[in-house]
């Protein structure tokens, strides 16, 4: 069932509530790819209903970011939440989610506002604000669902362990579960963005998953000193590569490192064909 309005929602996730049905969350932009399905997926293997919200959220676009052009794909989405058995796809306009008129700005609206030390590394270092419109959205979609779990992608880490602190802090009832990375047979970490990339950019897309690998396979032969680990990496990168940041960080907290252990994840990003792309990869698995 396709639903607009954040009532009809509510109405409908009620109504399963009284019924006693544990409810699951998928919050997306669309484009759905074989990531978004494997949330899907695993929402439908722990809930009875299973709600898709389908929103490409302004508010966490910077300026000179993407929310122009960023893919918009209702139809073959609807087709896809259909197959795989999902109960609502949630697919509100901006003017829905955020009133009238609205300048999208914190003077007209109230952000939730992640820690300064959650946001101000890896990609909120140059997303200046991203972070505070995603934990915004993604608590009112909280707020209007009322879900029991609520699913995310590990490709996201930075953004998971932003969730799950907004969660314990403000005493959100959700269980929020992280769902592992889904990539291609060549390894590129599946994402929307991927669409922007020519044939040749995928291949060169693939460094990062090359990088990753080559740090992971390092650190198990027993180098762990964090810049050796990051050293491996400056090998692989030619011209068409512009690094945006590596790093090796708690995989739990995000703090740095000077050592590696089994609690560390790499995580790097990269533009390729000026598309901004990122990956990461648990040391511990
Ligand atoms: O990961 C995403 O696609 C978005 O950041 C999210 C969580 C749907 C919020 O808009």
């Amino acid at each position: 069932m396709l639903l607009h309005s954040i009532d009809e929602v509510r109405e409908v996730v009620q109504k399963w509530k009284t019924e006693g049905y544990k409810v699951g969350l998928v919050p997306t932009m669309g484009a759905l790819h074989d990531g978004h399905l494997s949330l899907i997926k695993k929402a439908k293997s722990i809930c009875d209903k299973v709600v898709v919200s389908d929103f490409v959220n302004p508010i966490q676009f910077g300026p000179n970011e993407d929310f122009d052009k960023y893919p918009r794909t209702l139809d073959t989405d609807m087709k896809l939440c259909d197959e795989e058995g999902v109960d609502i796809i949630f697919a509100p306009t901006p003017k829905e989610m955020y009133g009238e008129g609205q300048r999208l700005s914190n003077n007209t609206l109230t952000y939730v506002c992640p820690p300064f030390f959650y946001v101000n590394t890896l990609c909120g270092k140059t997303r200046i604000g991203h972070f505070d419109g995603v934990c915004t959205v993604v608590l009112k979609l909280f707020n209007i669902v009322q879900p029991d779990y609520a699913f995310f992608g590990q490709k996201d880490a930075q953004q998971v362990i932003i969730i799950k602190k907004m969660v314990k802090d403000l005493n959100v009832p959700v269980e929020i579960i992280q769902c592992p990375i889904v990539r291609e047979a060549s390894g590129l970490a599946l994402s929307s963005r991927n669409k922007y990339l020519s044939e040749e950019g995928k291949k060169d897309a693939l460094v990062l998953s090359k990088i990753l690998n080559n740090i992971k396979e390092c650190y198990k032969k027993g180098i762990v000193d964090v810049n050796a680990l990051k050293e491996t990496a400056y090998s692989f990168l030619t011209n068409k590569h512009d690094m945006e940041y590596l790093e090796i960080v708690d995989k739990d907290t995000l703090e740095n490192k000077t050592a590696a252990d089994d609690n560390s994840i790499a995580l790097t990003a990269i533009r390729v064909e000026n598309v901004r792309l990122i990956d990461n990869i648990y040391l511990g698995e």
